[in-house]
C-alpha cells in the first residue's frame, strides 16, 4: 500500500545503497515505535488529570505529538497522491485497502478520516508481525530438529517447483504450530492495550470497578506454569493436539434432551454458555492435571 515503508523491528544500514532500509524508512520505523512505546507509558496526568492544566506535565504528549507528525510527513502525501488519482481518473482498479478505504460509500471517509484509519492500521500491523517473525526464526535456528521438521513440511506439501501460497497455509499445520509457539513464548508486549471497564465486573473472583484501567498479561496468559508443561521451553509440538473430542466423553447434562443452538442477538456468539459432563476417555498418565480420582484440578 504505502511503498516506502520497510517492517522490521531492527535497522542495521544507514543509508539504502546496501539494499538495507534508507534514512526516511529508518525515520519512520522509529517514529512508529516511539508510538507505540508510549501506549504503554506509566503517565502521572492520567491519573493526576488537572496537572495538564497548564503544561504537558511528563513531556509524553510533546514525544508523541512529533511522532505522529514524523509518520504522517511519509504517509500522508502518498494518501494524498492517491486520492488525486482516483479524482482524475488515471486509477481505477482497486488494488489495495488504501483504494478501498477511498471508495467506500457507507461510511464515506474523507482524507483525514482515510489517514488516521491508515495510522492505525500501520500501528496494529507493524511490530506483532516482524516480532513474531524473528523470534520464530531465532528459536527454530537454535533446534535443528524442529527447523528440519519444518522444512520437511514445506518440501511435502508444496514442493520445490514453486514457492508457498496462502492457500497452503491450512496443509501446513506444524508451521503454524511454530507460529503459536513464537506467539505464546514471545509476545512484543508485556501488556495488551490498555482498556477500561465500563462497568462493575467480577473476573475469576476478583472485583473490579468500573472505570479501572485494566491490564491484560501477555506473559502471564502465556508462560504461566499452571497451564503450560515447561513454559519457557520453545515446544511447537504441544500445538498440535484437538485434544477436546479424542480425550474426552461428551454428555448432555440430565434436564436437557439437546444442546440450545441460538445464537446472540448482539454478535454471533452461543446464546448459552454450553455445558456439557466430559469424561477422560484415554490412559491415565496422559492427563497430568487430573487428581486420583481422575478429576480435574
Ligand atoms: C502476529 C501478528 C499480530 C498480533 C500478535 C496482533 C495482536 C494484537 C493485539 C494483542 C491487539 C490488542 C487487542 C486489545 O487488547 O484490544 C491488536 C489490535 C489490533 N490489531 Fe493486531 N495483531 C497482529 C497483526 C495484525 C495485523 C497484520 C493487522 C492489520 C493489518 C492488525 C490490526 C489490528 C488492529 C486494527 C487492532 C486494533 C488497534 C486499535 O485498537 O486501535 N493486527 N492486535
Amino acid at each position: 500500500m504505502v511503498r516506502k515503508l520497510i517492517f522490521g523491528s531492527r535497522y542495521f544500514g544507514k543509508g539504502s545503497t546496501d539494499c538495507g532500509p534508507g534514512e526516511e524508512e529508518i525515520e519512520h520505523a522509529h517514529s512508529l515505535s516511539t508510538i507505540l512505546v508510549y501506549v504503554y507509558a506509566f503517565c502521572v496526568t492520567d491519573y493526576i488529570p488537572w496537572l495538564r492544566w497548564k503544561t504537558d506535565f511528563d513531556g509524553h504528549e510533546k514525544s508523541i505529538r512529533n511522532a505522529i507528525l514524523t509518520a504522517r510527513k511519509y504517509q500522508d502525501p502518498l494518501i494524498d497522491e492517491r486520492i488525486q488519482q482516483w479524482k482524475d481518473g488515471v486509477r481505477t482498479k482497486q488494488d489495495d485497502l488504501l483504494d478501498v478505504f477511498i471508495n467506500l460509500n457507507e461510511p464515506q471517509l474523507n482524507a483525514d478520516e482515510i489517514k488516521a484509519q491508515i495510522l492505525d492500521l500501520i500501528l496494529a500491523a507493524f511490530v506483532n508481525v516482524s516480532n513474531n517473525i524473528e523470534w520464530a526464526m531465532a528459536e527454530m535456528m537454535n533446534e535443528p530438529r524442529i527447523f528440519d521438521k519444518a522444512v520437511h513440511e514445506l518440501d511435502l506439501v508444496v514442493g520445490k517447483e514453486r514457492l508457498v501460497q496462502e492457500f497452503d497455509l491450512h496443509n501446513l499445520n506444524y508451521i503454524k504450530a511454530c507460529v503459536k509457539e513464537a506467539l505464546r513464548l514471545h509476545p512484543v508486549a508485556p501488556f495488551n492495550l490498555p482498556h477500561v471497564t465500563t462497568a462493575d465486573s467480577i473476573v475469576a473472583g476478583y472485583f473490579i470497578p468500573t472505570r479501572s484501567h485494566v491490564m491484560v498479561s501477555r506473559i502471564g496468559l502465556s508462560r504461566n506454569p499452571k497451564v503450560w508443561d515447561n513454559p519457557l521451553t520453545f515446544n511447537p509440538n504441544r500445538h498440535m493436539n484437538a485434544r477436546l473430542v479424542q480425550g474426552f466423553t461428551w454428555e448432555l447434562p440430565p434436564n436437557e434432551p439437546h444442546v440450545d443452538l441460538k445464537e446472540n442477538l448482539h454478535d454471533l456468539a452461543k446464546a448459552k454458555p454450553l455445558f456439557a459432563l466430559v469424561k477422560p476417555r484415554l490412559s491415565h498418565h496422559i492427563y497430568p492435571t487430573l487428581d486420583h480420582d481422575g478429576d480435574a484440578s
